[in-house]
């Protein structure tokens, strides 16, 4: 898949915007955000809402639908599960693999992620694989390891062909919602560091790769110029429609 789009600008509500708050938000955020030729809009909205997500933005093609986490059965007994066929019939486009709140609270660790990101990619759906350290971790010099190991254990295990559909997302975890935004440079730094590992592991070079953590209007523009940062996943600051807009309008 060759289609990348930069910037890219994604929205990870997480458990947050019921169908009715998502419809609200929707109609609203469609006055704000004119199509913006060049870039790419993204939202990762909770399951229950994906459906009022797709009503509410019938007119407006441009905002790209994705899902929050998929299992890595197509299908069988797992209580509270949702696979990526589902995700795909219901008119998903994207799904993210291994959010450091997936990896924590729901145990989903380097060989569950790399197997969610297979099945993504088989399903047809694009992964945005999420990888980040931890303050203990950045704070013992870490960074490397730690990337490198989150990034290899999910290459290693994709057939050559299906290294290219995928996006990254580099999200400290010491930066999500905390207030704490990495620093341009900070940022640059380890962009460099997963497009490395990416070159290391096979992958493809120029992917697109997001900065995730405390991104906010104040910070768009600075981070949207740091070298290497391809777009943003944003969480807290995704949930206003005034203040998602003013991130999509960022970095020109
Ligand atoms: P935040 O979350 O913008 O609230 O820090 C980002 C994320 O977890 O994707």
């Amino acid at each position: 898949m060759q289609d990348d789009v930069r910037p890219m600008f994604a929205a990870n509500w997480k458990m947050h915007l019921g169908p009715e708050e998502t419809a609200s938000f929707v109609q609203r955020f469609a006055d704000l955000h004119e199509v913006r030729q060049g870039a790419r809009v993204v939202f990762f909205p909770p399951y229950l809402s994906v459906g009022a997500f797709l009503a509410s933005s019938r007119s407006r093609p441009d905002l790209e639908l994705g899902v929050q986490d998929v299992h890595q059965e197509t299908a069988g007994a797992h209580t509270g599960a949702v696979s990526a066929p589902m995700a795909k019939q219901a008119g998903a486009r994207w799904a993210l693999a291994g959010h450091s709140e997936r990896r924590r609270e729901f145990g989903d660790d380097d060989v569950a992620v790399a197997a969610k990101v297979a099945r993504i990619i088989d399903e047809g759906l694009r992964p945005v694989l999420c990888v980040g350290e931890t303050l203990e971790e950045r704070e013992a010099g870490e960074l490397e390891v730690v990337l490198s190991r989150q990034i290899e254990a999910v290459l290693s295990s994709l057939a050559a062909d299906r290294l290219p559909s995928l996006t990254y997302a580099y999200e400290p975890v010491w930066a999500i919602g905390t207030g704490r935004t990495a620093s341009p440079d900070d940022a640059a730094q380890a962009h460099a560091v997963v497009r490395q590992e990416i070159r290391r592991c096979g992958g493809r070079t120029d992917a697109v790769i997001l900065y995730g953590g405390s991104v906010k209007p104040g910070n768009i523009d600075a981070l949207l110029a740091a070298p290497g940062v391809d777009g943003v996943l944003v969480g807290g600051a995704s949930l206003d429609p005034e203040s998602f807009a003013a991130i999509c309008a960022g970095g020109v």
